[in-house]
């Protein structure tokens, strides 16, 4: 792109050169990261058991390439340059977001010396292996004094990127930029005093549901053919995406290599629809950036909040409706007509809607799911607020279990150790699992004002009207805003519990044949 010709300020695409300079080292710094991502994907799916060796080698060497290209000084000059305001006014206002975004990413990384990021990879390893033992013996103190080392690096962390208020703010602003503890803890609290009562309600109203119909044996072919189906139906692009098979669903991938998994266990064929809608459902937002922006900013999720906004939108509010299996319901009764041809609709429905607290957050329903968030998050801001002591963090946690939930673990397996976050380093991650919950009706309910007879398309099993609208209006302005303006600008209002919960009240009210 450039000529090295003083005279010439201009690239190709009419953009000041130290844009096209920039840009040209943001792709290799995206095709380093795919790189990453699909020998990641292999080793989660087809890898041969003993080439953890080989592949942990071949990682290393490309995530530290590409660490290095990342806080090359260079790219400090390009961003310095392109900030002037006379070369910043030249840009469009895609190109300004991906100097501003990818300046953020950049000031992050070369905030931190590269001492604090060696040890934090090394910490991360034995803290996983400790936390796996600790887990396996359901005993929190073999895990601690890891915990302990990694919240003291995440602290060193919060100290070297910096903070206006709350150390705390500097984690969340990694996976929900501009998100601040402030803005959180009131939106938190307000929706756990709305939450609590209605699941106390839902729990005395002792609606039981026959769990039964779901365990029935469905033999994993047909559940494969099943979700696949569903998927292709959502808009997910199978030329430029798969489904495979893992323990822990995830998506991965971007551009026109998205790749998603699911699992399927022959007596739990709702773990499979679930999974694959939701797992689907972040697949549509990382294909559904602009072809033009790929391997830029413009072509990169806004915010974990948002992206599982997608998926908890697809998942919950359109998978466990019963105007979906309005449409689905008699596709999966042909597919498996022993198991479902006498189960009525409405009974299959009361099924996948069934609430009861429980103590492991991945398996929790959509209404008490958002209480287990709000027992790590309270955890997390109270450690980073001095408040409570890493040795406290399993007491703590299960007197937060009965408060919120009504139940107490029975061990430390079944309560602090459950999740692979914090040996994982992940501080401020978990809030960002409520924000989805609470964006994806905001999205939806606006999505419903402006898709003529959505509900009609839905019931007809017409998903593509509802795709295409969140690719509009979510997905291709990909991180052209921050996520609470996002959010202000599609649904014209910001970030609140009343629509989440308004949503619960209707649905439960409808299955539990109760005003809540
Ligand atoms: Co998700």
């Amino acid at each position: 792109m450039t000529d090295g010709n003083e005279e010439h300020s201009e690239g190709g695409n009419g953009a000041p050169e130290p844009y096209d300079d920039l840009i040209e080292r943001v792709h290799e710094l995206a095709n380093l990261n795919g790189v990453v991502e699909m020998l990641e994907w292999d080793m989660e799916t087809y890898m041969p058991p003993k080439a953890h060796g080989d592949r942990g080698q071949q990682l290393a060497t490309v995530q530290g390439t590409r660490h290095e290209r990342f806080i090359d000084p260079q790219l400090g000059s390009y961003l310095d340059a392109l900030q002037e305001e006379s070369v910043n006014a030249q840009l469009d206002d895609a190109q300004r977001a991906n100097v501003r975004a990818f300046g953020r990413d950049y000031e992050r990384a070369v905030k931190l010396p590269s001492e604090l990021v060696r040890e934090l990879a090394k910490t991360k390893s034995t803290a996983i292996e400790a936390w796996l033992r600790a887990k396996k013996a359901s005993d929190f103190s073999i895990f601690a004094p890891l915990l302990e080392k990694t919240f003291a690096l995440k602290q060193r962390v919060a100290e070297c990127i910096g903070y206006e208020e709350a150390p705390y703010d500097a984690h969340l602003d990694e996976y929900e930029p501009n998100m601040t503890i402030a803005e959180l803890k009131p939106l938190f609290n307000d929706l756990r005093a709305k939450l609590v009562p209605i699941v106390e309600t839902l729990v005395d109203a002792e609606f039981d549901p026959d769990l039964s119909v779901l365990r029935q044996p469905c033999p994993v072919p047909e559940q494969r053919e099943f979700v696949t189906m569903l998927s292709r139906a959502m808009g997910y692009d199978y030329e430029r995406g798969r489904l495979d098979e893992t323990e822990h669903p995830f998506t991965i991938g971007a551009n026109d290599d998205v790749r998603i998994t699911t699992h399927y266990y022959e007596e739990n064929i709702a773990s499979a629809i679930f999974s694959t809608i939701h797992e689907a459902g972040h697949g549509l937002y990382q294909q559904g950036f602009l072809r033009e922006h790929f391997r830029t900013p413009m072509a990169e999720p806004i915010s974990l909040g948002i992206h599982e906004s997608q998926s908890r939108l697809w998942e919950n509010i359109i998978g466990r409706s019963e105007r979906f299996w309005h449409h689905y319901y008699p596709k999966l009764q042909e597919t498996f007509p022993s198991q479902f041809r006498e189960v009525p609709l409405r009974d299959f429905h009361a099924a996948i809607n069934h609430v009861e607290p429980s103590l492991i957050r991945i398996e929790a329903d959509e209404v008490t799911y958002n209480l287990h968030i709000l027992v790590r998050f309270d955890i997390e801001r109270m450690l980073f607020e001095g408040e409570v002591e890493i040795q406290e963090t399993p007491q703590v946690w299960n007197e937060l279990m009965e408060k919120y939930l009504g139940i107490t673990p029975p061990n430390d397996a079944k309560g602090v150790l459950q999740d692979v976050h914090w040996p994982t380093g992940l501080f401020g991650y978990f809030p960002t699992y409520a924000l989805g919950n609470l964006y994806s009706v905001q999205f939806y309910n606006t999505a419903r004002e402006e898709i003529d007879g959505l509900d009609a398309k839905i019931a007809a099993g017409e998903l593509l009207p509802l795709k295409q609208w969140l690719n509009e209006h979510i997905h291709h302005p990909a991180r052209m805003y921050f996520p609470n303006d996002l959010c202000e600008r599609v649904t014209g209002q910001r970030l609140s519990t009343d629509p989440f919960i308004e949503y619960l009240k209707e649905k439960y009210s409808g299955i539990y044949g109760i005003t809540l």
